[in-house]
């Protein structure tokens, strides 16, 4: 792997994840191979650590390196970091108890800045974005699912919902409900699994009710307005914005991609049937070129508001995030949802951007006194 011997002017940078009994540690390998390799080359000292091996109160710490050919990694010593970028693989895991302490005492520790200290749930998130007049009119209309009195409000103003776990990722455990007034049948209830999309039909809402009930299980849901999307071919597509702060410290957009739905598929993730494609080119088809632009600078002008009000209602420091948005028939843009652990985006002018600004916000980061 590409050495160059560190900066000392430069802080030290641990990616943070969880011990794991077999692998060493959790979390993305690849990733993690990624960032050092991209540090190392900016000048930084960066390793993997894991909750377990971060004591606070000692000089050196167990972290790890891969090999030179990137299969192997390596415990080593190393010094504690200024910086932490927290990458705790899950929200099973950053709940434990001993998980949660390390993370609230990093937060408090003098001389070390941890951002991004938690994933979102999908309803504070709407919750945050319906205080300021600015993200507001981005939001689709969203409630709680408590009942199937809220189910039946709701498909009073709207043809179609979303159902979607509060805790949820990658399009696991969403529905659509749809309902059709003259027909024997009139609920609509689409359940994605895997790549397969079944159909579940009711005559009352009591039925449907009942089966929504053992599809959750006891999982917190909301209920959402479905927007219906701009398309492509007659398939919907999204756009994934990845939201980074660069080395003055400030919000940026450091990439949009398209993610366009497969067949018959209700939501666009790429394990789903849904494919990679460029941003310009889906909202052309749509609006032509010159509204195509003036679109996707809306929506990249509509992040950015929307990350800074997170960033404000959640009250913790962040430096990234990835946000799934919507464009609407009329070229109007809606939020879906905001991720505080983005996945890596497979676009490379994307990716190599994203990669420099975690050590780039890093730097900003330990120039600043906490
Ligand atoms: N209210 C909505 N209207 C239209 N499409 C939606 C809506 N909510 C979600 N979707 C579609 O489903 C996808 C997944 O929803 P999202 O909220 O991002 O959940 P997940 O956390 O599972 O990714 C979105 O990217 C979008 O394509
Ligand atoms: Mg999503």
């Amino acid at each position: 792997m590409n050495s160059r011997i560190p900066d000392p002017s430069k802080p030290v940078i641990a990616i943070l994840t969880t011990s794991d009994r077999l692998k060493q540690f959790r979390g993305n390998r690849n990733n993690f191979r990624d960032i050092i390799r991209t540090g190392r080359e900016m000048g930084y000292m960066v390793y993997v650590i894991t909750v377990r091996d971060l004591k606070l109160n000692e000089q050196t710490v167990t972290g790890y390196v891969p090999s030179a050919s990137g299969k192997l990694w390596y415990a080593i010593p190393v010094p504690l970091p200024q910086v932490i970028y927290n990458r705790i693989p899950n929200r099973e895991e950053e709940e434990k108890a001993p998980v949660a302490r390390k993370i609230a005492e990093c937060l408090e520790h003098p001389e070390i800045s941890l951002y991004n200290p938690s994933f979102f749930n999908k309803w504070n998130l709407f919750e945050w974005l319906k205080e300021s007049k600015a993200t507001s009119r981005h939001v689709p209309k969203t409630r709680r699912l408590r009942s199937a009195a809220t189910l039946t409000a709701m498909l009073k103003n709207h043809e179609s919902l979303y159902l979607k776990p509060e805790k949820g990722k990658a399009g696991k455990g969403i529905m659509r409900l749809g309902y059709r007034p003259d027909t024997l049948l009139p609920y609509r209830l689409q359940i994605q699994s895997g790549k397969k999309n079944t159909t579940y039909k009711a005559a009352s809402v009591e039925r449907l009710w009942a089966r929504i009930g053992r599809e959750k299980g006891s999982a917190r849901y909301i209920v959402q307005q479905a927007i219906v999307l701009a398309g492509h071919h007659g398939r919907p597509f999204d756009l994934r914005v990845l939201l980074q702060k660069n080395g003055r410290g400030a919000w940026a957009v450091t990439g949009i991609g398209a993610r366009l739905a497969g067949a018959r598929s209700i939501t666009t993730h790429v394990p789903r049937g849904g494919s990679i494609e460029d941003p310009s080119s889906m909202l052309e088809g749509t609006f032509g070129p010159e509204q195509a632009e003036v679109i996707l600078k809306n929506v990249s002008t509509t992040a950015l508001l929307v990350a800074r009000q997170i960033e404000r209602a959640s009250s913790s420091m962040l430096g990234e995030m990835s946000m799934d948005l919507g464009v609407d028939e009329e070229g109007g843009v809606w939020f879906f949802e905001a991720n505080s652990r983005p996945m890596k985006f497979d676009e490379p002018a994307i990716r190599k951007l994203s990669l420099e600004r975690i050590f780039q916000y890093g730097n900003h980061l330990s120039r600043q006194s906490k």
